[in-house]
Order: structure tokens, then C-alpha cells, then sequence
């Protein structure tokens, strides 16, 4: 009621931070970007302003928006230098490999004139990794596949520059069909910023250390790349498809229930919604308006329909309250727009990029921000006295 959260000061002794950013209540399943429900942002916001949102803490007047998209358009760029740098990878290195090398090589280049005691340098440094991870990102696709690499064109939006830098070849113009740009900026909204994640508690370990902006999110990469992370939207599709049929759901469920199978239905389970996580109503939603106005018919869909219903039923999960989370449908919609599986995680990195940056310059003012140190509790060995190795 009175706008402020208390929490007891036992809860507070383990929290690893304050942040101001997001708010989730696990059990109801809420989801708030700076108190906006992620339901209304989904509806009437774009990703850029919810970036500005997550960043600044208010929604941007039409001046503000104009100006922060101004600076993200004409930040895009990457030096050329950097082409070298990708070009040592292994074409066919993992695109969340080679992403976690390149935002490790923009520390390298922009260390030197980086004053993280001035604010504007701060802001900068946010507004470089917003506007260059989708060129970075759709530069690594472009030399897996072995492609040119494309130049953002400052004349489109966030959304649609990232798509004609992925897809757009020389010999015939993009054509691009609205739907999927307006899909793709609602994936990118829902998958912005969401408290304190690995990646996003990883971001802010390393920032305590005062590493610089771009070192922290290249190590958030690195965190969010494990299936059972972000990787898990890639993990969801292969799992879909080792599933094949709808008649099989049946046996995939019963074999996600046995322990010693070491598989785990992808897509399902949160270490903190024990309710349905609102993202994936969204996305679930999403699916069938996007494949149906792209004209695709994925049979993968019916798949992941027929095991959530199945799942849903089953005692086993209703026990562990394992609902299906943001990762579940998200890889339908990625693969029905055209991208290639491998690259789903860095889809989750370029979006995530806006929530990692925000939580870095939070961060930065945080005057009770101090060097992390998660505690541990000690298992090992009692204390015990040197033995030479003749006598051992
Ligand atoms: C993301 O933190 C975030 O906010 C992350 C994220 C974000 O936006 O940043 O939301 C994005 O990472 C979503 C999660 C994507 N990962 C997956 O979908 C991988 C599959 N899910 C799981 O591996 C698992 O559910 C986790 C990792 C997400 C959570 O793991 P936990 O915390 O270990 O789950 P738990 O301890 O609450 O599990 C309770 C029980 C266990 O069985 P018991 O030992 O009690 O018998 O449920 C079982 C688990 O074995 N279980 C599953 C399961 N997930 C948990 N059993 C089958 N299939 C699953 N998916």
C-alpha cells in the first residue's frame, strides 16, 4: 500500500543485494519491471523503452525516448578491428562462445578511456553494450555460416536493424514481415530483466569488484550460456524434437520422473515460480498468433502442447510445483522466424543485455555496495598435522 517493500531482517541477512529494479513474488507468479506489470509492458511497450524503463527507473516522455534511441542507433557500430578478433574463432565455434570472446575483447578496447567514477561514462558504457550486442551477435551468426558480415542500418529500429543484420543477403532485399519484428521485441521484453538470475547475480559479482561494464557482461554470457539457464530454450527444442510425436509425451514424462535417467524435461521448473512463470502464458499465447500469421506449422507446437498438458496432470510435478517456464515456447517462435537453434541463448543474451547493464549502473550508486563474497558452508577435512611423503 504505502509503495514500500519491508522484508524481515533475517531475510535480509541473507540477500545477496538490494535492487530496485525487478520484483518477483515466486508464488503468485508476478513478474515487475521498475512496479509495471510485465503483462502491460508486453502489451503496450517496445523493448527499447522497457531498456530505458530498467535503466533509469521511469518510463521516458517522447523527448527522452527520442534521444536515448538516437544514442543507442548511432552506437552500433563496431570497430573493424573487432572483425579480426572474430575471424580467429573456429567458423563453427558455438555462437555463446564466441560472444562470451567478443564482449571479453570490448573490455580490451574501451578499458582506456572508461572513468567509472564519472556518471556519463557509466551511462555510455550501458548504451555501447545495448547498441553492439545485436551487431555483435548477428555478426557471429553471419560467420558461422559463412556470410559477409552485415552494417547496422541506422535508418531501422533495434529490432528490425538486428533482423536485416542476421538475414539480409546481397542479391535480394529483406523482405520482413511485421509480425516477426513485433515478435521478436516482445521475446526480447519478456526476457529483459528477472531479479537476480545466475547471469544477472553474476554481472553484479563481477561488477563489485569494479571489473568494467563490458568483463560483466561477458561473464554473464558465459553464466547464462548453461542449459539450465538460458541455454535451456536451445535444450527445449532438441528435447521436442528427440520427443518427435505426441504419442511419445507420455514416455518423455515418465522418464523426466525417473532420477537415475538424468533427464529433465527442459522448459519446466524455476528455482523461484512455483506457480506458472507469466512469461511463458505469454509466449504460450504468442505461438500460435505468430505461426499462424507467418503461415508455419510447426508439429513441434502440438509437441510441446500435448507434454504440457500431460505434465500439468501428472502428480509428480503438481508435487514440485514444476510449471513450464520463459524457456518452454520461446524456441517455437525463435525457429519460426527463422533462427537457427544455436543461436536461441544469444537471442536470450542481446535481451538480457538491458536488464545486465541496468543492474551494473544500479550498482554503481549502490553506496552500500561491497565486494561479493558468498559464504560457504565448510564440509571439508578437521585441521590435521603434515605427514612427509615417505611416511604416507
Ligand atoms: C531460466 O533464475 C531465473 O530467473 C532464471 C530465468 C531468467 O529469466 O533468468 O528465469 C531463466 O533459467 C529458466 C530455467 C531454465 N532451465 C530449465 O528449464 C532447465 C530445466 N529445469 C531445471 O533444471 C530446474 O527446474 C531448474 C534448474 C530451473 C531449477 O532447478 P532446482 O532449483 O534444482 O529445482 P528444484 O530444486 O526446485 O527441484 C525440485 C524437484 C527436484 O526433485 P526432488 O529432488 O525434489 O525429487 O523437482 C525436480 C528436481 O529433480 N525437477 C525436475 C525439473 N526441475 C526440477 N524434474 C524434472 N524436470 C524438471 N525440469
Amino acid at each position: 500500500e504505502t509503495g514500500k517493500f519491508t522484508y524481515d531482517p533475517g531475510f535480509m541477512s541473507t540477500a545477496s543485494c538490494r535492487s530496485a529494479i525487478t520484483y518477483i513474488d515466486g508464488d503468485a507468479g508476478v513478474l515487475m519491471y521498475r512496479g509495471y506489470p510485465i503483462e502491460q509492458l508486453a502489451k503496450n511497450s517496445n523493448f527499447l523503452e522497457v531498456s530505458y524503463l530498467l535503466m533509469n527507473g521511469e518510463l521516458p516522455n517522447q523527448a527522452e525516448f527520442a534521444k536515448f534511441e538516437h544514442e543507442v542507433t548511432h552506437h552500433t557500430m563496431m570497430h573493424e578491428a573487432f572483425r579480426t578478433f572474430l575471424y580467429g574463432f573456429r567458423h563453427d565455434a558455438h555462437p555463446m562462445a564466441m560472444m562470451t570472446g567478443m564482449l571479453g575483447s570490448l573490455a580490451a578496447f574501451y578499458h582506456g578511456d572508461l572513468d567509472l567514477e564519472d556518471p556519463e561514462q557509466r551511462r555510455l558504457a550501458a548504451i555501447r553494450l545495448l547498441a553492439k550486442v545485436p551487431t555483435i551477435a548477428a555478426a557471429c551468426y553471419r560467420y558461422s555460416i559463412g556470410w559477409p558480415i552485415r552494417y547496422p542500418r541506422n535508418n531501422l529500429e533495434y529490432v528490425e536493424r538486428f533482423l536485416h543484420m542476421m538475414f539480409e543477403v546481397p542479391s535480394e532485399p529483406l523482405v520482413m514481415k511485421p509480425v516477426a519484428a513485433r515478435a521478436l521485441d516482445l521475446l526480447f521484453i519478456l526476457h529483459a530483466d528477472h531479479e537476480q538470475n545466475a547471469s544477472t547475480s553474476t554481472v553484479r559479482l563481477v561488477g563489485s569488484t569494479g571489473a568494467n561494464p563490458y568483463a560483466c557482461v561477458a561473464a554473464g554470457i558465459a553464466a547464462l550460456w548453461g542449459p539450465a539457464h538460458g541455454g535451456a530454450n536451445e535444450a527445449v527444442l532438441e528435447m521436442l524434437k528427440e520427443i518427435g510425436r505426441p504419442e511419445n509425451v507420455g514416455s518423455a514424462i515418465e522418464k523426466a520422473k525417473d532420477k537415475n535417467s538424468g533427464f529433465r524435461l527442459m522448459g519446466f521448473g524455476h528455482r523461484v515460480y512455483k506457480n506458472f512463470d507469466p512469461r511463458a502464458k505469454i509466449i504460450r499465447e504468442m505461438c500460435h498468433q505468430v505461426l499462424g500469421e507467418l503461415g508455419v506449422n510447426d508439429p513441434l507446437l502440438e509437441v510441446a502442447m500435448k507434454l504440457e498438458e500431460a505434465a500439468l496432470k501428472d502428480e509428480y510435478f503438481i508435487q514440485r510445483k514444476l510449471y513450464p517456464n520463459v524457456d518452454f515456447y520461446s524456441g517455437i517462435i525463435y525457429k519460426a522466424l527463422g533462427i537457427p537453434t544455436e543461436m536461441f541463448t544469444v537471442m536470450f543474451a542481446i535481451a538480457r543485455t538491458a536488464g545486465w547493464v541496468s543492474h551494473w549502473l544500479e550498482q554503481q550508486v549502490d553506496p552500500e555496495n561491497k565486494i561479493g563474497r558468498p559464504r560457504q558452508i565448510y564440509t571439508g577435512a578437521v585441521s590435521r598435522d603434515y605427514t612427509p611423503i615417505a611416511q604416507r
